[in-house]
């Protein structure tokens, strides 16, 4: 880009900025590959909320979407933590209102309430603990078994983890808007045509997907598995920005993006995440020249949306 005549060396002053400031950069496995390869860490949910959990940078320069940014400041109430594009939302954070929430807790008293990171801090301090699709299984496991257990927001998670765990659960009916377009059909035609290709799909999918699939699990899992497995082509249900990390650590294999339910011929890009894609590398530069926009949050609200992330992070 040209600002007064002069380019801007995006990757140079980036660095820059990051060693004026103390910064550190988180980014998602869902970023695009510049951004990736920009950042000090790239993970997970699970991981990233770990890094922010631990780091010793005065700034943190979050890539992703809102909610992730959020429990960074959560996790660091006297940090400053920036996200290149605050309308980077989430539709399955966006599915669940806290207010309705809420009342869907008080209709079912005795509940114990497991919330998917991919909330609102207003809906993760109605809850008794967070999880991630990383330890969903460990963190529903904490609960004695008597209690039952409310899971939000996300169905098809929700559903995987009922089967996976035999735990009973009253699911919230969110879903996000990426899994969900995933093609059975045609990953079956796919899986015709390339015998050999192993299917990688995160739980969010719908149940008829992740019956086709090989391997189901967070991105970090997906990623592990496409690098230590045996197989030598995959097929990947989920956000194509996992890609990038799976072409660079097994480049000897081949990986293809699941197709949509579009017509054929759609579209590549419908399986990437809009709102983790409004992150540009332009304005995470200016995010950092400009320190905005900056995630702020009221510090009451904020202890009680603390409380059940903390135990999600003691639980190991
Ligand atoms: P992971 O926790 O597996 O990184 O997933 C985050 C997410 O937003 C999936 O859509
Ligand atoms: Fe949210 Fe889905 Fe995007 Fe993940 S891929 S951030 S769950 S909308």
């Amino acid at each position: 880009m040209e600002l007064l005549g002069t380019r801007i060396d995006y990757f140079g002053e980036i660095e820059r900025l990051k060693g004026e400031l103390n910064a550190v950069i988180l980014a998602h496995y869902y970023q695009e590959p510049e951004i990736q390869d920009l950042a000090d860490f790239v993970g997970d949910s699970l991981g990233l909320a770990r890094q922010a959990q631990g780091t010793e940078a005065e700034v943190i320069v979050f890539c992703g979407v809102h909610f992730m940014a959020e429990t960074a400041k959560i996790l660091n109430p006297e940090k400053t933590v920036v996200l290149p594009d605050l309308d980077a939302g989430c539709s399955l954070a966006d599915s669940c209102p806290p207010a309705e929430f809420g009342r869907f807790i008080e209709e079912r008293p005795g509940h114990a309430v497991v919330s998917y990171v991919n909330t609102s801090a207003e809906v993760k301090a109605l809850s008794d603990v967070i999880c991630t699709s990383s330890n969903a299984e460990e963190v529903i496991g904490s609960i004695p078994k008597e209690t039952p257990i409310i899971f939000g927001p996300d169905r098809h998670l929700g559903r995987y983890l009922v089967e996976k765990t035999g735990r009973e659960m009253v699911l919230w009916p969110g879903t996000c808007m990426v899994h969900v377009l995933f093609s059975e059909r045609k990953i079956r035609q796919l899986k015709v045509r390339y015998p050999d290709a192993e299917v990688l799909a995160h739980p969010e999918c719908e149940e008829r997907v992740l019956r086709v699939a090989d391997h189901v699990g967070s991105t970090s899992s997906l990623l592990k598995r496409a690098v230590e497995g045996s197989a030598r082509r995959f097929i990947v249900a989920t956000e194509p920005g996992i890609l990038h990390q799976m072409k660079k650590a097994a480049p000897e294999k081949e990986f293809m993006r699941a197709p949509g339910k579009g017509p054929e011929g759609a579209c590549e890009a419908c399986s990437e995440c809009p709102h983790m894609r409004r992150n540009t590398l332009e304005k995470l530069y200016w995010c950092m020249e400009d320190l905005s926009p900056e995630i702020t949050l009221d510090e009451d609200l904020r202890v009680r949306a603390l409380k059940p992330i903390e135990r999600m992070l003691e639980l190991g």
